[in-house]
């Protein structure tokens, strides 16, 4: 396990992955019962982006900074924004991730279960400090294990509304089928929660067969959210995908509209593109 997402925090798979999180939790939070939620590969947190690691190749100079300079962001933007602006004063100096975004938008009597295999990304983790002062760890229980294993003994959550993220580090090649599986079998066991499962689009014909298999086998109501910024020839990440397991009715309304905002804003090059799919009704 040689990931660590301080590399990449804040580059543009962040930026959807986080404001796709961010709507999702909105919409589920219009209702006044209790929602859950399981980040099972969760980071550090939180990302200090004058460190070396975010420094070496600044990522984040072409996704979140992007957004964070952004004045008038499409509204399909404006929370996720919301929350850069309100983590960070001129200038971006931190960016929160996934656990930070999820915990400071959750409200007392929801639930928050964070898992991060490596130990000193989940020391990290027990460190971090929410934007009220206190401590994440006293609004989440964080766990030093296997996200995979723990889609299993922790599910079903504690309430039946429930948001699930999956967002492995795909170190090794077979975790987007290993990713799929997980997910299959999480299905059974939470039928109605609102998985989001992010993946890099290296190799789109892995991730097409994934969905293109799950939906055989599930048909269940699902959304792919795709973002090209660049050409795939290049080096580094070019592309992302999303895909959202019974998504709420809100983000199949915006979805559209934060894609070509996106795709406008980080695009890099004429292969910059954007796709919304359904794939299952
Ligand atoms: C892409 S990062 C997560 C980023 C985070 N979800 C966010 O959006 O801010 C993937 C994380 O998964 C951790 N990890 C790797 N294998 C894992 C496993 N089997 N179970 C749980 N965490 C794992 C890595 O240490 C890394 O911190």
């Amino acid at each position: 396990m040689n990931y660590r997402h301080a590399f990449h925090a804040g580059n543009h798979a962040d930026v959807l992955k986080h404001a796709v999180l961010l709507l999702c939790l909105d919409s589920m939070l219009r209702k006044a019962a209790p929602i859950s939620v399981l980040d099972t590969h969760a980071g550090r947190g939180l990302y200090d982006l004058s460190g070396e690691e975010a420094q070496r190749s600044p990522e984040w100079l072409a996704g979140a900074a992007k957004v964070f300079d952004w004045d008038a962001p499409p509204p399909a933007l404006a929370t996720y924004h919301r929350a850069l602006r309100s983590l960070n004063r001129d200038q971006l100096g931190q960016y929160p991730g996934s656990p930070w975004l999820a915990a400071q938008a959750l409200r007392p009597g929801d639930s928050l279960s964070l898992c991060e295999k490596q130990p000193q990304e989940c020391a990290a983790l027990r460190r971090v400090r929410l934007p009220d002062g206190a401590l994440l760890r006293q609004r989440a229980d964080i766990h030093e294990r296997d996200g995979y294993e723990a889609l299993r003994a922790l599910l079903p959550l504690p309430h039946a509304r429930a948001l699930i993220l999956i967002d492995p580090p795909y170190e090794q090649e077979d975790e987007c089928a290993r990713a799929a599986l997980a997910l299959r079998g999480a299905l059974q066991r939470m039928r109605q929660g609102v998985f989001i499962w992010w993946r890099p689009l290296k190799h789109a014909a892995l991730v097409d067969g994934a969905d293109a298999e799950l939906n055989a086998e599930t048909a269940f109501p699902a959304l792919r959210l795709d973002l090209t910024v660049r050409s795939n020839a290049l080096p580094g990440l070019g592309a992302s995908s999303l895909l959202i397991i019974n998504p709420p009715f809100a983000l199949r309304e915006t979805a559209p509209a934060l894609l070509s905002g996106l795709c406008a804003r980080l695009g890099q090059d004429p292969w910059a593109k954007w796709s919304v799919t359904p794939l299952a009704s």
